[in-house]
């Protein structure tokens, strides 16, 4: 009896916390509507999962919308999936949503307006009911459906709703506009599933990758049925045989797949302990890729905080200050045979598409030539590939989809009138990051989250009332529900499935690193993390195999960092093979550098001035992509020389990120972030007084990096000619350098002072200045004090261009 009154109760309770707040309109019949004026005008689906009615897009404009209802009943916090009329909206008073007795459902504006409808036909009683995927149906009592919404989607699609030939998905305008916005997936004309900016008469496709073949991008285009479908599990196929699983596969969860206003394809899962919707796939890691996100003769570049930025090419302005997309036009007068024109070099600078044609093999001064002569040439990109060994011109007719890349080896060579290029040369840098607003709304952050509902005061008191009432037992159903409800997590072999379909990335057993590393036997380092050891993989690749100590961390912590790393590709970085964890052994693999660590290279001296600046160079790029790129913010926060390793060309390599804890955009200042890590000799003062841990702390690493390579001197040793007393040892090499260069007035020979004298004094004293420069700002003490990573590469590279 006790037994049954705790279920009973209990029964009541999840009643109360699950039961939709506002209504209980299940359907719609004929005769009947929905009125703007009445918010609880709503229909719910069975289970609550969805509702369906009049959602406010502005002041007094209102679309028929069906949003995710699950709990957060705060509208500012819905998730729309659907709209009826996102491009007309209507007035909040006297509009409805009416079924009419001869079976056409119909939207009126301001009681006069029809200006949506299903031209639906019936003279049988119908009914319009939302399932709980997400449907909104027009069916007979018969269960025969005549209209329904997943035949029209917007820009969401959801599990088990069909993307078909006739069906596309369209972004919305901006996060607050719903209204239809460049940004399209549909299938083109050769079957493929493309993502495509699309506004009037410019059509761009931006993924799969445009520089790609189809055979390249994986895309099959023998299969015309054109059908592409989610499923609750994680998985999105299309008959194209792309096909992805979401990071979090293998749960049974609500997910939608959105195409956002920003242009990038992500698809979502909702987390039920977090309230909110969580990104476990996108098209694109980096925003700039998508084409069309700051209109023509404009610049995009990354940055941290909100993503991305847009910015005028030198000499040119925007059109409309409230409105990136429209883009910049020249300020001077580009028409042909008033002007003698001539090309500025902007490096690492990309336009992507609007080609006029592709000249290969073309010389720099060849390609100079022909864009002078062509009317239509707005400029040109020029590369030359190495293993290709040819060089590639591009004249473009368009500027548009421009991307700066650290990593891009090529520069672009814009036109000017000869006139405006000595004052557009000696503002520099300078011009081309005027303007640096964006659209007001900023770029979507990766997750959007929603406030908690707080638990209400009813179900407050329905607590205290079981806890009072039913004693022992029910607390101990309740217990075994929890237990029950909260336990089933997906399993581990489908969450490791996911790691291969998104990279080459893969799981290895215990067995098989055992017999690579033959029974683990030929160290080649220890670090903080654990034990290195080189081993053999069974496709004869030489891999380097980390065994991380035990109990480091539980099995999901790992994976979910692991998921991170396996992400990471830059050339720059080591990559990343795989992983094992089984049982308590965690062990991850990547590539072994035959050349050894940058430690190892300067104490036997194998390095001239060149490659020490290549090295500075490729590891501030490294870092700054660790820092800016990827999809997580990953903090290294060990660089030292030890981590930074040379391949067989001297490029250097970083190694062993992402094992400090991964941190969110956003959460920089986190307080959490207290363990001290790193190596004595490269910490930053932050972790000394316990303050907030930011990328700062890299780029303080990496300038005491900088320092040890140009002086040869050990860091974690200190400079022995200088006596500081009291303060600690890295501090010495630093102020000791500082010191130097501020006497620079009074001593010429600075220079030769500080620099390792292996080096015989043969290096380029205006790139060493730069270099240690750099540095020496790395190094600040006062965070705020030293440059991004980025910044300190395009510092370096600006002394490159130069010489
Ligand atoms: C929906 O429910 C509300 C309150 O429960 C009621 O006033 C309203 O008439 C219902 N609307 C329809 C269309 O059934
Ligand atoms: C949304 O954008 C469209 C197109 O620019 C514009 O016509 C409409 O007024 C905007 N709506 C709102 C609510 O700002
Ligand atoms: C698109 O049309 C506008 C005017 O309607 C024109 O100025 C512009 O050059 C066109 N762009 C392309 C790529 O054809
Ligand atoms: C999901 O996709 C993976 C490959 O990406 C495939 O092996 C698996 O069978 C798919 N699962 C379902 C339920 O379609
Ligand atoms: C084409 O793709 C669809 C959907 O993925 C699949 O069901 C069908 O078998 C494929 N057809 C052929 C001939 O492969
Ligand atoms: C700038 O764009 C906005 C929105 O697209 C538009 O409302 C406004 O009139 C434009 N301003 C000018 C000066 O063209
Ligand atoms: C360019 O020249 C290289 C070497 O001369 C040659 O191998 C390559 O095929 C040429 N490429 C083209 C596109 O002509
Ligand atoms: C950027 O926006 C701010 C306010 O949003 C405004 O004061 C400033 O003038 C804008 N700058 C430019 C260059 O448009």
């Amino acid at each position: 009896m006790k037994y049954f009154m705790g279920t009973l109760i209990l029964f009541v309770l999840f009643s109360a916390l699950f039961a939709p707040a506002t209504s209980t309109n299940r359907t719609l019949s004929k005769g009947l509507s929905l009125s703007s004026e009445n918010p609880e005008d709503v229909l719910t689906s069975p289970k609550g999962v969805f509702s369906a009615g009049f959602y406010p897009v502005g002041d007094n404009a209102y679309c028929f919308a069906i949003w995710f209802a699950s709990r957060t009943s705060r509208s500012q916090d819905r998730t729309v999936v659907w709209m009826a009329n996102r491009d007309q909206p209507v007035n909040g008073m006297k509009s409805k949503l009416s079924l009419l007795r001869n079976g056409n459902l119909i939207l009126t504006d301001a009681g006069k307006f029809t200006i949506w409808e299903t031209n639906t036909v019936s003279i049988s009683s119908l009914e319009l009911h939302l399932y709980d995927t997400g449907n909104l149906v027009l069916r007979t009592l018969g269960g025969e459906s005549l209209w329904e919404s997943f035949d029209f989607p917007t820009d969401t699609l959801l599990p088990q709703q069909l993307l078909t030939r006739n069906t596309m998905l369209v972004s919305s305008r901006s996060q607050s506009n719903y209204s239809s916005g460049f940004y399209k997936l549909l299938f083109v004309n050769d079957n493929v599933l493309c993502l495509l900016y699309d506004r009037a008469n410019i059509s761009s496709p931006y993924w799969p990758a445009p520089w790609l073949t189809r055979e390249q991008a994986k895309r099959f285009v023998y299969n015309s049925s054109r059908i592409a479908v989610l499923d609750s599990y994680g998985n999105f196929s299309s008959s194209d045989k792309f096909t992805v699983s979401s990071t979090d596969y293998g749960k049974f969860l609500h997910r939608r797949l959105t195409l956002d206003s920003d242009g990038n394809l992500r698809l979502y899962s909702w987390d039920e302990e977090g309230e909110m919707w969580v990104v476990s796939w996108q098209a694109w890691q980096v925003p700039c890729i998508i084409h069309g996100v700051c209109g023509a003769n404009s610049i995009c570049s990354y940055v941290p905080d909100n993503g991305r930025k847009c910015s005028c090419l030198r000499g040119y302005k925007m059109i409309n200050h409230t409105d990136w997309s429209q883009g910049c036009e020249p300020e001077f007068d580009l028409s042909f045979g008033k002007n003698k024109f001539d090309l500025m070099q902007l490096s690492h600078l990309e336009f992507y598409g609007f080609d006029y044609d592709s000249y290969h093999n073309y010389t720099l001064a060849e390609c100079k030539q022909l864009c002078l002569e062509l009317p239509e040439c707005k400029g040109f990109q020029y590369s030359f590939s190495l293993e290709a060994t040819h060089s590639s011109c591009f004249p473009k007719t368009l500027l548009m989809n421009g991307h700066r890349w650290p990593s891009f080896e090529g520069s672009f060579y814009l036109r000017v009138p000869k006139t405006n290029l000595p004052n557009l040369l000696s503002n520099a840098n300078l011009a081309e990051n005027i303007g640096l607003n964006c659209s007001s709304e900023g770029p979507l952050l990766l997750e959007r989250v929603y406030l908690k509902n707080r638990v209400n005061g009813t179900v407050k008191f329905m607590l205290w009332f079981v806890c009072g009432l039913g004693g022992l037992e029910i607390v101990g159903i309740f217990l075994v529900w929890c237990i029950l409800i909260r336990t089933p997590k997906s399993s581990r072999a489908d969450k490791q499935g996911y790691l291969l379909a998104i990279t080459g990335f893969r799981k290895f057993t215990y067995s098989e690193l055992k017999k690579a590393t033959k029974g683990f036997t030929e160290e080649i380092g220890r670090g903080a993390g654990g034990i290195v050891y080189k081993g053999v993989l069974a496709d004869n690749r030489v891999a380097a195999i980390k065994q991380l100590y035990e109990a480091n961390q539980g099995e999901e912590v790992f994976l979910a960092e692991v998921n991170i790393i396996g992400r990471i590709n830059h050339m720059n970085l080591i990559e990343m093979w795989g992983y094992c964890a089984e049982g308590k052994q965690r062990l991850l693999v990547s590539e072994y550098m035959e050349n050894g660590s940058l430690a190892d290279n300067l104490s036997s001296n194998s390095l001239d001035w060149k490659k020490r600046f290549e090295i500075a160079l490729g590891t501030a790029k490294g870092l700054s992509y660790l820092h800016e790129e990827c999809l997580e913010w990953v903090l290294h926060c060990d660089v030292k020389p030890e981590n930074i390793f040379l391949d067989s060309n001297y490029q250097p390599k970083v190694a062993d990120f992402g094992l400090s804890k991964l941190q969110s955009r956003g959460e920089a200042n986190n307080p959490n972030f207290s363990r001290m890590r790193g190596t004595r000799g490269y910490m930053a003062p932050e972790w000394v007084f316990n303050l907030p841990i930011t990328s700062k702390v890299d780029v303080y690493s990496y300038g005491i990096v900088v320092l040890e390579m140009v002086t040869g001197k050990d860091a974690a040793k200190g400079v022995h000619d200088i006596d500081s007393g009291e303060q600690p040892q890295h501090k010495r090499l630093v102020s000791w350098v500082r010191e130097k260069k501020n006497g620079a007035a009074l001593t010429e020979s600075w220079l030769e002072d500080i620099i390792d004298p292996r080096l015989k004094g043969k290096y380029d004293v205006q790139k060493m200045e730069t270099l240690i420069g750099v540095a020496l700002q790395c190094a600040e003490e006062e965070k705020d004090a030293r440059p991004s990573m980025r910044e300190a590469v395009e510092m370096l590279l600006a002394q490159e261009n130069d010489s």
